[in-house]
């Protein structure tokens, strides 16, 4: 199977657990789960689902068995986008190609729904028959963590506060790696917790992840700037018009960009010391640092 294929066979297969595990339901509370299926179901390039099925198989694990817990981190995403939205956030209309949740739906019903996707994806987690109790503590222990306080959540709230002001590179990467980084790492490290990988290889997935995630958002800084809305399917310029510091107001575009460039790099010799085939997981760190949209 080819590259493009494998691609997009597993964003199938994600996709079609997504809509199991969050299906419509008769209740009089329905449109939660109307507005879950909403946010979750849009044009999304299922980045952190892929890299945890593509880590799991890189290290002889079964994709099958790391399913429901890539699309866990998927819900955990999905929700960070939700809210991040928002107007007392970014206040952004548009999100995978279709009107943002607080205004398809009301905005209480977005927040509820963020924070539903968010508690939800624990108890996916919990009721996950193919895992063992060791793994779900260990995949709990990372989610809680890097989604949490000390990572997505705190550097939401470092990049809210930054807003209109004048921040230096080091500061700025530290947002990026707590707000991006740290689920990006968490979705390479749930395939590595999968697979039963050892110390030395659950490092080496770290500093991976690590350089992948600041890439990532540096991409995405690049983007904001450069894509246009449509194709996109979210907002565009939406960092100039909330004045944030992005590499690309620091650096200029070309050299955001190059800098995308050596933290793959970085991250590619990272991935060469595990003792595997990396194929897989070098091909999706590229795409996404060379994509478009
Ligand atoms: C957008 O993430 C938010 C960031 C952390 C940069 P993606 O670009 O992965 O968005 P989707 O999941 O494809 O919609
Ligand atoms: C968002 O960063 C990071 C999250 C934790 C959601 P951005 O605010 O740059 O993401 P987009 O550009 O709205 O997708
Ligand atoms: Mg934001
Ligand atoms: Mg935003
Ligand atoms: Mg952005």
């Amino acid at each position: 199977m080819d590259f493009d294929s494998y691609l997009k066979a597993k964003c199938g297969l994600i996709e079609k657990r997504l809509d199991e595990l969050v299906p419509e339901k008769d209740v009089p509370y329905n449109q939660l789960f109307h507005a879950a299926r909403y946010a979750l179901m849009g044009n999304a390039k299922r980045l952190r689902p892929l890299l945890t099925l593509a880590t799991t198989e890189t290290l002889g694990g079964s994709s099958e068995t790391a399913l429901s817990s890539a699309c866990a981190l998927e819900m955990i995403h999905t929700y960070s986008l939700i809210h991040d939205d928002l107007p007392c956030m970014d206040n952004d209309d548009f999100r995978r190609g279709k009107p943002s949740l607080h205004r398809a739906f009301p905005e209480g019903h977005a927040l509820l729904t963020g924070d539903y996707l968010l508690t939800y994806a624990f108890e996916v987690i919990i009721k996950d028959p193919h895992l063992f109790p060791e793994q779900k503590v260990a995949l709990i222990d990372l989610l809680a963590k890097n989604s949490g306080g000390e990572g997505m959540i705190g550097g939401q709230v470092m990049d809210l506060e930054a807003a209109g002001k004048q921040i230096d590179m080091e500061r700025l990467s530290y947002i990026h790696r707590c707000k991006t980084g740290a689920i990006i790492t968490t979705a390479i490290a749930f395939g590595g917790v999968i697979a039963n990988a050892s110390t030395a290889t659950m490092q080496i997935l770290q500093h991976f992840g690590e350089n992948l995630g600041l890439a990532f958002q540096i991409i995405d800084d690049v983007i904001d700037v450069t894509a246009c809305e449509q194709k996109h399917g979210k907002a565009i310029s939406s960092d100039y018009a909330n004045h944030k510091t992005t590499y690309v107001t620091l650096l200029g575009l070309e050299k955001a960009q190059q800098m995308a460039k050596i933290l793959l790099l970085q991250a590619l010799q990272h991935l060469q010391q595990l003792s595997a085939d990396i194929t897989l997981l070098a091909g999706i760190a590229d795409r996404l640092v060379h994509r478009k949209i």
